[in-house]
């Protein structure tokens, strides 16, 4: 049984209930986080707080809480649930209202959640093969750079890949890369790191901000630079990243091998460098 946090209680997560006129339910009218724990400690926690903050402020929803105090209810989530590692999920919606209606409560009571769930990485089996993925348009709103609980376009998305036995949908706009439906894409070409630069029109990753940083120190030629469609259909290499996936080879795109059909030696050596780090940060806490 794992121990939820609801509005300044911790209860098993079977007892926690939300208002269905809460407006994360009614309108999607929320901001989330999904934090990587290992070892029971947070992984960049500071760098999700300060992202869940700048959600908030672009979607006018008062923050409830201060850096310090969040830090706080995540620590506790970590310490009541069994896992040591763990993936903490943190939302906060704009809360119940007594009508449905569009525009903002006058009053702002917001609701405060989190849950955990034991944090398994990529099995080895996986990790050797790479995974598959489909491509399709991106057609989710301009505000992509905002992680708010309004999922539905990146839940079909993400559901065609399903469909047809694969990993990740990958996403392209006007012809350009711009991300995968829940997570960040890399591509290699000629022994060099590419991934478009942060923007209105993808996620900005913690992954994608730990990936671009090892990258710099370990010497990887990389450049941030907007992608074709095309280049990333003749890529040597594909990974896919987020704070649950790590960095993941895609070895397929809409049935097609990438490269030679198998992870490639750059992102095995950019695996290994992440998961250097991971246990650099844990030990040095
Ligand atoms: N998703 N892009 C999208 C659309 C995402 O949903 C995510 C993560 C990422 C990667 O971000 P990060 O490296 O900070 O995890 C990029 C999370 C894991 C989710 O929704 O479950």
């Amino acid at each position: 049984m794992s121990t939820c946090y609801l509005n300044g209680t911790f209860q098993p997560l079977e007892d926690a209930r939300v208002s269905p006129m809460d407006r994360g339910f009614l309108f999607g009218d929320g901001a989330y986080e999904v934090i990587p724990v290992y070892s029971r400690r947070p992984f960049r926690l500071a760098q999700h707080i300060e992202r869940l903050a700048h959600t908030l402020e672009a979607i006018r929803l008062p923050n409830p809480h201060p850096a310090g105090e969040w830090a706080a209810i995540v620590e506790e989530i970590v310490a009541r649930n069994a896992w040591d590692d763990q993936s903490v999920y943190l939302q906060v919606t704009r809360g119940p209202d007594t009508k449905r209606n569009h525009a903002f409560p006058a009053e702002i009571r917001p609701t405060v959640f989190l849950m955990s769930d034991e944090l398994v990485t990529t099995p080895p089996a996986l990790l050797a093969t790479g995974v598959a993925a489909v491509s399709a348009a991106d057609y989710r709103w301009l505000r992509c750079d905002l992680k708010t609980v309004a999922l539905l376009a990146n839940c079909l998305l993400r559901q065609q890949a399903v469909d047809q036995g694969c990993a990740e949908t990958i996403l392209f706009r006007d012809g350009f890369l711009t991300e995968g439906a829940a997570s960040n894409i890399f591509m290699v070409k000629d022994g060099v790191m590419l991934v478009p630069p942060k923007s209105h029109l993808m996620l900005p990753g913690i992954t994608y901000d730990v990936v671009l940083e090892l990258a710099a120190r370990h010497g990887l030629p990389h450049e941030v630079r907007e992608i074709l469609e095309d280049e990333v259909r003749a890529a040597d290499e594909l990974w896919m990243t987020s704070s649950t996936k790590e960095v993941l080879a895609v070895t397929r795109l809409d049935g097609q091998p990438v490269g030679d059909g198998t992870p490639g030696p750059v992102g095995r050596r950019m695996y290994g460098w992440y998961q250097d780090f991971k246990n650099t940060v844990m030990r040095g806490g």
